[in-house]
């Protein structure tokens, strides 16, 4: 299987994207590793072990950076509620904490297994990643890919008008990554508010016998609310699951290689991903930066996964 490190600030979407990608056999998740961003850290490192203990599997979870690199740390309660993880209760989680810094996890397990074998799937502010660059450079080389939820262009922002959440939280992070030179796949907001929920897949989830289906269900009820106030649209954005599906079936979604840009000190723009969609700077492809997907399947695959859990 592949092996990935998934970087989380849970966040619904984010809990999703985690269920998705510990019932998917053909993907190895080494850690997860928690980061402020949606919630402040001391809440996500517990959703994240909420989240894991949910599904039954064995996954250690570590605690990662708990602000941003160089700013203040701001948060999405008004999205995600005040646990971040709001829409159904979860007891305690019993999974311990592990007791090793998420940084120097990602270090030491880029170090230990063969170069080119571990993905990076970060669907939160990109901190933890571009700090353990900065500690660790001899590791950037051994990077497989990043698969990363963040960024916008024909979208635009849902955090500033320019900026998207997960890049405007720490730009100075996202913009060591960008230019890092891994491999990088961005799924921004252009995919993302195509994955919207229905009433029908909602309640095929709930429906599902396990515990799993019904915890989805109560927590894209809760998501809902917030977009369909905010946009008029219906139905809860699954950003974050994106980045697991693609890792599966890379067909559902299309995109280009082009030069994508953080912006770090604009006026009205800090936090945009200034991406060169139709290749005009002559600045080289950094990313694939996708825009599409097939809805219909995404949410297929989502449905089917699920049921594999407890
Ligand atoms: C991103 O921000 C968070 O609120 C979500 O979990 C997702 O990672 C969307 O902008
Ligand atoms: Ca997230």
């Amino acid at each position: 299987p592949q092996k990935i490190i998934i970087d989380t600030d849970p966040g619904q979407d984010d809990a999703v994207a985690i269920l998705l990608a510990l019932a998917s056999p053909e993907l190895e998740v080494l850690g997860i590793v928690a980061v402020a961003g949606n919630v402040p850290l001391a809440l996500t490192q517990v959703n994240a072990r909420k989240v894991v203990e949910l599904s039954g599997c064995d996954v250690p979870v570590f605690a990662g950076c708990d602000r941003p690199l160089s700013r203040d740390l701001v948060t999405a309660e008004h999205v995600h509620g005040k646990t971040g993880l709001d829409g159904i209760a979860l007891p305690e989680p019993s999974l311990p904490l592990q007791p090793v810094h998420g940084v120097d996890f990602i270090i030491d397990t880029l170090r230990a297994e063969a170069a080119g074998t571990v993905t990076l799937v970060p669907i939160g502010p990109l901190t933890n990643i571009a700090e353990a660059f900065r500690r660790a450079p001899d590791i950037i080389g051994r990077v497989q890919q990043i698969v990363l939820m963040g960024g916008a262009y024909f979208e635009v922002g849902n955090i500033t008008p320019a900026a998207e959440f997960n890049i405007y939280v720490d730009p100075e992070a996202a913009a060591e990554v960008f230019a890092a030179g891994v491999p990088l796949v961005v799924m921004p907001l252009d995919v993302t508010h195509k994955a919207l929920t229905d009433r029908a897949w909602v309640e095929a989830m709930r429906a599902l016998p396990g515990r799993c289906g019904p915890a989805v269900a109560g927590w894209t009820d809760f998501f809902e609310r917030f977009d369909t106030a905010k946009y008029g649209s219906l139905g809860a954005p699954l950003h974050d699951p994106c980045t697991i599906a693609w890792l599966l079936q890379p067909d559902l979604f299309q995109g280009r290689d082009i030069n994508v840009e953080i912006e770090t000190k604009g006026r009205w723009t800090t936090g945009m991903t200034v991406a060169d969609w139709w290749r005009v700077s002559g600045r080289a492809p950094n990313a694939l930066f996708l825009k599409d997907v097939d809805r219909d399947a995404l949410f297929a695959l989502l449905l089917e996964r699920i049921a594999r859990l407890p």
